[in-house]
This record gives C-alpha cells, structure tokens and sequence, in this order.
C-alpha cells in the first residue's frame, strides 16, 4: 500500500525500476526459541508485508530508500565489499550482499525502494520478511541461482552476521516459505516442513502490545548463551535431544534449569500442536498455546507485563480458544486462535480493555 504523498522509485531514482518482489511477515503460532536449539517451530505467513522495487546500477554502489523510517534516516548507501555495520536499516540491505559474497553469488550495484505495513519491533519479524524481499528481488534481476530454502539460510546470515543479532532460522524461513493460508511444521534442524491448515471455522487474532521490542543485543543472546550452557551441563548437541527425565536427573542451577525446561516442554507442544491441528482440533491447540505462554512467562522470563495482560484478557474473551506471546519476546504481539465468527469483535473488545487498563496504543493486526 503506497501512502499518500510517499514518492515513487522514478522520482526518487530518475528511472523505473527493473524488478519488484515482496515477502510476508510471520506469525510464530507456537514453538519460541526452539529454532536456535535444533527444535520445532510452527509459523504462519503475516498478511502484512514488505515490499521492494529494484533497480541495478552500473557501479558497486547499493542506494535505498525506506517509506517507513523518519526523513533524516530514509536513505543509505554504500559500496560492495565495503559492508560495515552502522546501527540503521540498511544493515539488513548490507547483511544480504554481504551473505552473498559469503556464498560466492554474484550481485551488483542496486537501487532499492522499501515499503512496509509491519510494524517495526511488532514481534513479526520486519526484518526477516526485509531480507527475504530484497533476496527475491535480487534472484529474479540478476538471475542468481537460489532455493527458497538457500534464500532462508543467507537471509538468517545476514542477521547473525553483519546485524549481529544471533537469530535462529524461523523468520527467514516463514518469509521465504509460509503463505497465509496454512501454517508451515518446520523441523529446525533438518529444515523438513509441512504445510497444516488451521482448523474450520478458526481464525487468528494478533495484536500488536504497542511495546515495541529489540533483540539485537541484550536478553535475546543471554537466553541463547544459557540454553547453550544447559545442552553442554546436560551432555546433549542440543537442547532439543534432552528430555524432561534428563532435567530432573542433572538438577541443573537456576535459571538454566529453567531455560531448559522451556524449551524441551515447548518442543513437545510443537509436536502436540501439529497433531491438534491436523485432527482440526482447536480446543486442544488453544489449550496448548495458554501452556506455551505460561512456560515462557514463567520459566523462560521473556514476556512484560502488558503482554501477560493482552494474553490474559484474549484468553477470557468469548469465542477465543488460546493466546500467547509471539515472536522473540520483551514486547511485541500476543497471537490468540479463535472461533471465526466471533474473531473480530473479540479482538475489538481485547483491544479496547487493554487501552483502557495501560497508557499505549495495541494495533490489532489480524483480523
Ligand atoms: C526471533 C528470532 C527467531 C526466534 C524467535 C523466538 O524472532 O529471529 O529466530 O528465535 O525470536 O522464537
């Protein structure tokens, strides 16, 4: 959606561009922080998405422009070869070409106009659906050889590598893979998904808290570093080869016993889920999204108090079936399942009682 006044690549470039692409953003229905431990995953494609328009240039020079941003931090620029990480943007442009050049495809020069209607920091990966848009754009004007699946793995690098936040696969996997119609069973270790309608009759409520979130830094790498310490102390690759007997036998030190917990329960749940969803059983997946939430309010300490308020007031509206916090944490959107006749008053009245109980602004997302 172009906004009134925002100017179009011929005017901000002096010519047309030569390609346009678009990636969504992602909808985590259950399964956090399991990615970066090897577990299971289970998102959707966002009806929100970024969009690019491309041109290539005859240089090594990338200029973009982001509609999304204020003024003074619309454009940036730099030369191939030369990436560097400047704390804007145009990390996420730079981290790609610099992926590529890690994978040995070849890129140009470019001109690049961005356009997004996902909020930046919402908890629906912005950022994976920016690098996954731009690979897309990329692929189709050079004719560069990539999977959807390559393009998930060089769009994480660009996040791990030059942004320098160490994300799992999830988000640039859902960008380049999910649709919005059927959520995507994804085994993080071995990259087999599966494609699973929700059930009939159902439809998700995603409210964005109005908090908005990092992770670039922070308690995104702390979680990272304590469940890579809890695999280590139990003896396994990877968290998700432990079991719930193998913590009760360690006793692990807080708070890594209860990192671990989360995250073995939770890759249980994700299995649990994908057989609700496929026996169309919306009860039971809702059931085990409240338990999800619980476990990571609890024992993987990433919700805030306006999330645990927004869950909270999604899971006693009428029609709904189960909600929980989305995404990375610390802020960000609460996802709900919920009967798809009453979807769109009970997010309405969700939303109203939240902004009168805490001084922000939730944006209902979905529906
Ligand atoms: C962020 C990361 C993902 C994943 C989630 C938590 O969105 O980018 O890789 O770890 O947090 O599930």
């Amino acid at each position: 959606m172009i906004e009134q006044g925002a100017p179009a690549f011929d005017a901000l470039f002096n010519r047309a561009p030569a390609v346009t692409a678009d990636a969504p953003g992602r909808v985590n229905l259950i399964g956090e922080h399991t990615d970066y431990n090897g577990g299971f995953v289970f998102p959707i494609a966002a009806p929100q998405r970024t969009r690019i328009a491309l041109a290539p240039r005859a240089d090594a020079v990338v200029r973009g422009w982001s509609r999304d941003v204020g003024d003074e931090q619309a454009w940036i620029e730099f030369r191939l070869g030369a990436e560097a990480r400047a704390g804007t943007w145009g990390d996420y442009i730079a981290g790609v070409t610099a992926a590529l050049r890690e994978w040995n495809i070849p890129c140009g020069g470019f001109d690049a106009r961005i356009e997004s209607d996902l909020p930046l920091g919402g908890g629906l990966s912005s950022s994976a659906s920016l690098e996954v848009a731009l690979l897309r754009g990329l692929r189709d004007m050079f004719s560069l050889d990539l999977d959807d699946v390559v393009l998930a793995k060089i769009a994480q690098r660009a996040e791990t590598g030059l942004v320098g936040a160490p994300v799992g696969i999830m988000d640039q996997m859902a960008a380049s893979l999910a649709d919005e119609h059927a959520a995507l069973f994804l085994d993080t270790r071995s990259l087999a998904y599966e494609r699973v309608r929700l059930p009939p009759a159902t439809s998700l409520i995603v409210i964005h808290s109005g908090v908005v979130h990092r992770h670039a830094g922070g308690e995104y790498r702390v979680r990272r570093a304590e469940c890579e310490e809890a695999a280590r102390r139990l003896g396994v690759r990877e968290l998700r080869d432990a079991t719930v007997g193998d913590l009760e036998r360690a006793a692990l030190p807080p708070p890594i016993d209860r990192r671990a917990r989360h995250v073995i329960t939770e890759n249980d749940r994700v299995v649990r889920g994908l057989a609700a969803l496929k026996s169309g059983d919306a009860q039971q997946f809702g059931a085990l999204m409240v338990a999800s939430h619980e476990s990571m309010r609890a024992d993987f300490e990433i919700s805030t108090a306006e999330i645990d308020l927004l869950v909270g007031l999604a899971r006693d509206a009428d029609g709904v079936y189960g909600a929980r916090l989305t995404g990375g944490g610390f802020g960000g959107s609460i996802v709900a399942l919920a009967d798809a006749a009453k979807a769109v008053d009970a997010a309405a009245r969700i939303a109203a009682e939240y902004s009168r109980r805490v001084p922000l602004h939730p944006t209902v997302l979905i529906p």
